[in-house]
């Protein structure tokens, strides 16, 4: 069993990103920036957006962390999109989900202009996706191809499972991995709350994406011998011995999971950072996309 270390393989993206913000700096030309906005006081939330915003500096990326109370109207949220759009300073913007049940998701995305829509979540930009043009990739997934192509994973006439079919990870997810190209080529299921007999699936696999959100989920008697198991769950389990009085579980029983396999994600370090790494890289990307 090998590990996919995405602190370590996200480390080098940052690393590379940092050097070409630098060149970018020391050329004259604009600092990238990204807009993030958290409404609200989830926890997890915030230290997501947290992450992202450290990511940013460390990165040479200005960032600007909007936070709004979780009684913020829609249409004042929609009306700050609209003046981030118009702000050529901002090259990318987030906002970061879930939201309060008054504001509208679809409404949301919907909002925010394409070419500074950093998390791939507009419907041009996942249309772009499904076509195969470039576009803005949604951080997980992107994260994802990004650690599969680090480690040199092979991945053409395998068969990948995916488990999860939201718009964020799982449905785009299956598109790149049945995509021609170095990480693509898979023959791939996605598989849902209704599938029947998911074990059977997954048993099948040579390639499992797990982000159905269940912590430890996956079990090693789901899991074909050689497979690589890519982990994208991140719930907070409630456990009193720790300091914050919760740990993180991924969707895949690691410790059962983890010898049966050629190649796995651990969590936490392994699909979280590939995911902050991916969302720079969309941000230097947007910056990028100005000067042409
Ligand atoms: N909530 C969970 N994942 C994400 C993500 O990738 N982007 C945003 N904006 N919100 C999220």
């Amino acid at each position: 069993m090998q590990l996919l270390d995405g602190k370590k393989a996200g480390q080098a993206i940052r690393d590379e990103i940092r050097l070409q913000v630098a060149q970018r700096l020391a050329e004259g030309k604009k600092q990238p920036h990204l807009a993030a906005i958290l409404i609200g006081h989830n926890g997890a939330s915030a230290t997501y957006v947290g992450a992202k915003v450290k990511a940013c500096e460390e990165a040479g990326i200005h960032s600007t962390l909007l936070h709004y109370e979780s009684d913020l109207p829609e249409h004042e949220l929609l009306e700050k999109i609209e003046s981030l759009n118009n702000d050529t300073e901002v090259d990318g913007i987030l906002v970061q989900l879930p939201l309060p049940k008054q504001i509208r998701e679809t409404a949301v995305i919907h909002a925010i202009d394409p070419k500074k829509d950093v998390d791939g979540f507009h419907p041009v930009n996942q249309g772009l996706l499904m076509q195969g043009q470039p576009g803005f990739i949604p951080a997980t997934p992107y994260g994802i191809i990004l650690l599969l192509k680090q480690y040199g994973v092979e991945t053409a006439g395998k068969e990948a499972v995916v488990i999860g079919r939201s718009n964020i990870v799982g449905r785009p997810m299956s598109v790149l991995l049945s995509q021609p190209g170095e990480t693509g080529n898979c023959t791939v299921t996605l598989c849902h709350s209704k599938t029947k007999n998911l074990a059977e699936h997954i048993r099948r696999a040579d390639i499992v994406v797990a982000a159905l959100g269940q912590p430890e989920f996956v079990k090693a008697d789901m899991i074909k011998p050689g497979s690589i198991v890519i982990d994208v769950g991140i719930t907070r389990v409630e456990n009193p011995s720790k300091k914050s009085g919760f740990e993180l579980k991924g969707d895949v029983d690691f410790s059962s999971v983890a010898p049966l396999c050629s190649w796995i994600t651990p969590v936490p370090g392994g699909v979280g950072p590939m995911t902050i790494a991916a969302l720079l890289q969309n941000t230097l990307q947007a910056c990028l996309q100005k000067d042409l």
